[in-house]
């Protein structure tokens, strides 16, 4: 099957913008930096899931299923674009929810995403200490069945070869956006955690002949060497289904630790200093778990002078804003 003749159903509002971020240029000089604006994709909140449950939902309904299954952190912003999408498609959801970030006010376990998954009638599964995710995956599987209605599972940020098919059409939107304004981006950097969102670009900017370098911050763990691993296998993955004759870039996974701090949705100064930044100088809100922690890794890559003036960069902004308030006391 070819990559136009993958299922898939329509969610996003595509293509999301491409804009300078000409307040930051101006305050800092040097490269030419760009915002590929994927917060905005128009699913409940917007943020890079919507493009991975395009693929990911007409596989559910290419299968027969009447609810869907997933994982996350309490404020998963994965989670509550599947509720979202759910919503859309008429399916039932049900959200497995890891408090996998030590914060306990009322906002963090009522508010943000939270609050968004309740409205959008999702069931939500608290995990409980000890408690495991596949455990209650089998007892919710085993609640539909009973109600005879079929599950569709759907992996921890929608990262499997499915999902990532959302990324390789990202790279083809944006590749076209630059031809169109005459941009060579040297880089996209953005915010990983699943790899899914890192895999699809690189295979798709493979597929369109790019050799623009994918930079991504690791915002999720301490492990990039195994997440290193988990995205060239998926990257192999996705050119052996859609495009078979392609095979990855040699050691083209880039992924760049230094900016995750204490944690996985662990606030750190340098995110604060640039979710506040690009707020002030061009009006754009970042997240405090991933887009925050993406943007401090790009302003230290180019405050040691990992590009040059002439070069253009597109940030990729995935989303994530919806826990921003829930996170109030991490800013000044
Ligand atoms: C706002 C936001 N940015 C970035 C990511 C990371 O994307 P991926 O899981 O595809 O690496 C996620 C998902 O976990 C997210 O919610």
């Amino acid at each position: 099957m070819t990559f136009d003749d993958m299922p898939r159903i329509d969610l996003t509002h595509a293509p999301t913008a491409l804009e300078a971020l000409g307040g930051l240029r101006q305050h800092l000089g040097g490269p030419r930096i760009w915002v590929k604006r994927d917060d905005c994709t128009g699913l409940a909140g917007g943020g890079n899931k919507t493009r991975k449950l395009e693929y990911l939902i007409a596989e559910a309904e290419a299968e027969g299923a009447d609810a869907v299954v997933t994982f996350g952190a309490l404020q998963s912003n994965h989670a509550r674009q599947t509720a979202a999408a759910c919503a859309r498609r008429g399916l039932a959801c049900d959200l497995i929810l890891l408090p996998a970030v030590a914060r306990e006010s009322d906002g963090y376990l009522l508010g943000g995403n939270l609050l968004l998954d309740r409205l959008l009638g999702a069931r939500i599964h608290h995990l409980q200490p000890g408690q495991m995710p596949a455990a209650v995956l089998k007892t919710v599987l085993a609640d539909h069945a009973a109600a005879g209605r079929r599950g569709y599972v759907i992996p921890a940020g929608g990262s499997n070869a499915t999902g990532a098919l959302g990324y390789v059409r990202a790279a083809r939107e944006l590749a076209n956006q630059c031809r169109e304004r005459g941009i060579y981006p040297a880089a996209v950097i953005h915010a990983t955690s699943t790899g899914g969102t890192q895999a699809g670009l690189l295979a798709g900017f493979r597929i369109e002949g790019l050799s623009t370098r994918v930079i991504g911050i690791n915002v999720y763990n301490d492990q990039s060497s195994a997440l290193v691993a988990h995205i060239e296998a998926l990257t192999a993955q996705i050119l052996s289904r859609i495009a078979p004759g392609i095979a990855p870039a040699a050691d083209g996974v880039e992924v760049v630790d230094g900016f995750l701090g204490g944690g996985y949705g662990v606030p750190t100064a340098a995110m604060v200093e640039a979710v506040s930044l690009i707020a002030s100088k061009d009006g754009l809100l970042l997240d405090p778990v991933y887009s925050g922690k993406a943007m401090a890794g790009l302003l230290a890559m180019l405050d040691r002078g990992a590009f040059v003036e002439d070069d253009d960069l597109i940030f990729l902004h995935t989303g994530g804003t919806p826990v921003l308030s829930v996170y109030a006391s991490a800013f000044p």
